[in-house]
């Protein structure tokens, strides 16, 4: 069930008018749902009830420190990817032993402070990454705990950006060179070879390519086994997709059914080859904890028709929320208090300067100047890709907690823009 729904005409979060917010905290403003939030996690979590699992949440889709903070109080482990996501674990209060560590380009400055916080794995992607890692590790004296993470070459059947675990792909290790890069990393004195993980691509709205994908780990972890290499977890990614309600789109794949037919092939894999003995299983969702749970509300400037388009100009932009233009995404824009009327078709698209701002095209609406939209399913990759250009300040960003709202992040202002900017003396 949707935690955005229409009371009196009126969208609301949860309990909350969404004009009540506008008012209060402006436009354009990210309203997050902590209900749809929690019911998100809880769909992964309880389908790993009684296993030994673990969900990192991928915070690279939203990392605001409250979201961060609910998640962590439920359990949830974090995948980070900088050192700054790092930062934002901690001061959230999340763990970061329970924290894993992606992406290709690792710094010293960054492997240290991981080290340093005790987190529980580096996922590496590469030989030059695990010497790295092995001599920032023993110049600290410690051991770093490794995943290797191998690209299966499995086609996730996705945007092209978003797709990564094709042989064309900068990520991970390729499958064919996995053994000699885990015998690399067994032979290094400041390594423990721990994992294996994988991810994919985003928005995978099948589970078909996820289990193909096991099953090439899963042939990976026979063979590192019969060599002396036994690896304690098992890590598939993240990459469930969410529905953005496009016409004639498909309906992903529920958390509930992926996770129930992942755990049946591990399942019989273990007691096949095992014993029965289990593995550790790591999951890294991103966007089906978050997208849903948020819509980016923005005000109508001006209406301006033309001659091949009309154009309702919107306060939010590319800058906002990148995912339209980037990649072509669609995303479901609604009328916060629909009229009754006509509906003209409109491009809505921002104020900065590029042909590329827009956030929907060709979209019947009955809009005036003043009235507000709802960018829906915004709330995965929205703030976190959002940038200041052409100086303009990010969005807020507020929870609504049944009829409460929370603001929990500030709008910018144009002042904090270049407080860090300096003239020649
Ligand atoms: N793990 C790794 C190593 C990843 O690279 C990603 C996402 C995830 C987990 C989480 O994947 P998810 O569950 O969210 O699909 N900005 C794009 C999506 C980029 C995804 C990058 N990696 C978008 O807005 O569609």
């Amino acid at each position: 069930m949707s935690h955005f729904s229409y009371q009196a005409g009126v969208l609301h979060a949860e309990a909350v008018a969404l004009p009540k917010i506008a008012e209060e905290f402006g436009t354009p403003t990210y309203v997050y749902s902590k209900t749809a939030l929690l019911q998100n996690f809880a769909a992964y979590h309880d389908a790993c009830q009684g296993r030994d699992a673990l969900v990192c949440y991928a915070m690279k889709a939203n990392s605001n420190l409250a979201i961060i903070d609910l998640l962590a109080r439920q359990g949830a482990g974090f995948d980070i990817v900088s050192g700054g996501e790092l930062l934002r674990v901690i001061a959230a209060g999340g763990d970061p032993g329970k924290t894993i560590f992606s992406g290709v380009g690792k710094t010293v400055e960054e492997m240290k402070l991981a080290l340093d916080k005790g987190i529980l794995c580096f996922n590496v992607e590469s030989i030059p990454e695990l010497h790295r890692l092995n001599e920032v590790a023993g110049s600290m004296g410690k051991r770093a705990p490794v995943s290797l993470r191998v690209n299966p070459n499995v086609d996730a059947k996705t945007h092209p950006y978003i797709a990564t675990g094709l042989k064309a792909n900068k990520f991970g290790v390729a499958f064919d060179d996995a053994l000699e890069t885990y015998r690399a990393a067994a032979s290094l004195p400041h390594l423990d070879v721990v994992g294996i993980d994988c991810h994919i691509g985003s928005q995978l709205l099948d589970d078909a390519p996820l289990l193909e994908a096991l099953t090439k780990l899963i042939e990976l972890i026979d063979t590192l086994g019969s060599e002396g290499i036994h690896l304690h977890h098992l890590d598939i990614g993240g990459g469930l997709g969410v529905n953005y309600g496009a016409e004639g789109d498909k309906p992903p794949v529920l958390v509930r059914d992926y996770l129930g037919r992942l755990f049946a092939r591990i399942d019989a894999w273990r007691a096949e080859k095992h014993g029965g003995q289990p593995i550790k299983v790591i999951f890294e969702p991103g966007r089906s904890i978050v997208a849903d749970t948020g819509v980016l509300v923005t005000r109508v400037e001006f209406l301006k028709p033309g001659e091949e388009k009309n154009f309702c100009i919107v306060d939010a932009a590319m800058n906002d929320l990148m995912r339209p233009t980037l990649y072509q995404a669609w995303m479901g824009v609604q009328e916060v208090a629909p009229r009754a009327g006509d509906k003209l078709t409109y491009d809505v698209v921002g104020p900065v300067c590029e042909s590329g701002d827009w956030l929907a095209r060709e979209r019947a609406l009955a809009v005036e100047q003043g009235d507000l939209l709802a960018v829906m399913t915004a709330g995965a990759y929205g703030m976190t890709m959002a940038s200041n250009y052409n100086t303009r300040g990010r969005a807020a960003e507020v929870i609504v907690d049944g009829d409460q709202v929370h603001l929990v992040r500030q709008r910018e202002n144009p002042a904090d823009l270049f407080a860090l900017e300096s003239m020649l003396t």
